[in-house]
């Protein structure tokens, strides 16, 4: 694996294509402008920074990492990578659209990825002519943090796409899991409902968001509590995962519930907007 290449470098594609260039690897980070691309730029360089601030990386480690990074807003200067991640919005047609335009840009052994959360992989490979090329590779956010990846093979998937995937996580220091391209693939698939349910029981038993937090925390260990964890998601991602897996499952408990529809109507989305289920600074 000598090039990666990252198309969409917001969140997600920021953080992924941080992981790629900090394990040595030359990265292409795609952006639809100048001004994304430079966003994305400083964002990367100020978290390598508070690393070398943290002691946990040298300034010339740091260096080294911002200078295999190169963005550009063309997606032919992907035509060398070996694997592309794409970390666009999160809509079918535009992943399909770039999936294609994809195809004819990288050489004919690359393994493209998408980073979906909620849609079918399955979907978007099928806009390619070389399904078999394409995999999932879900990373979790914040990408430089967690360790988990999901290498998501769908039917046509090769065993050598999905291989290859799996080893780059790996390179990238993750801990990669294989599994089927069902709705929510793994953590979600849990995750989702369990927190859904989280919210209900907010209303059914009367309880305060500190309390349900507390309760999870103190009574089952959870690292995290429910609440302060869809404040960390994103209001706004979790009720958009919901509704994917709600419309795929057809089950009432992936629905979101009312309150955090009305949340994210508020514009209250969590830790992005400063207020949640709790308030930030
Ligand atoms: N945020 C999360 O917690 C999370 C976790 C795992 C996976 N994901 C998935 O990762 C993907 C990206 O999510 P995000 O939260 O980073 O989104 P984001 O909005 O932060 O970033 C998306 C970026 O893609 C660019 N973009 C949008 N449309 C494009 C197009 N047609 N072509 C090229 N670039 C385009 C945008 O300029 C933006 O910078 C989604 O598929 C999402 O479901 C998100």
């Amino acid at each position: 694996m000598r090039r990666v290449g990252v198309v969409g470098l917001g969140t997600m594609g920021a953080g992924i294509a941080q992981v790629c260039v900090q394990a040595g690897i030359e990265t292409v980070g795609r952006e639809v402008s100048d001004e994304l691309c430079e966003s994305a730029r400083g964002r990367i360089a100020h978290y390598l920074g508070r690393a070398v601030e943290k002691g946990r990386l040298t300034a010339e480690e740091r260096d080294a990492a911002l200078g295999r990074l190169t963005t550009t807003t063309e997606l032919g200067d992907l035509a060398g990578c070996d694997l592309v991640i794409e970390a666009i919005v999160e809509e079918l047609a535009a992943k399909q659209e770039l999936f294609r335009l994809l195809e004819g840009v990288v050489s004919d052994g690359a393994v493209l990825a998408t980073n979906t959360s909620a849609l079918s992989v399955t979907e978007v490979a099928s806009a390619t002519e070389h399904p078999e090329r394409v995999v999932g590779m879900h990373f979790f956010n914040p990408a430089p943090v967690l360790p988990l990846v999901e290498v998501v093979r769908t039917e046509l998937s090769s065993l050598d796409a999905v291989d290859t995937a799996f080893e780059l996580a790996e390179r990238l220091g993750k801990e990669p899991i294989r599994c089927n391209d069902t709705p929510g693939f793994v953590v979600n698939r849990i995750l989702i409902p369990l927190l859904n349910d989280c919210v209900r029981v907010l209303d059914e038993a009367g309880v305060s968001p500190q309390d349900l937090d507390k309760a999870m925390t103190r009574g089952v260990n959870w690292p995290i509590g429910p609440c302060a964890l869809i404040d960390l998601i994103g209001v706004d991602v979790h009720v958009h995962a919901s509704e994917a897996l709600h419309a795929a499952l057809g089950e009432e408990r992936m629905a979101p519930p009312e309150r955090l529809v009305l949340m994210r109507d508020e514009g209250k989305l969590g830790r992005k907007t400063g207020e949640g289920f709790f308030s930030y600074d």
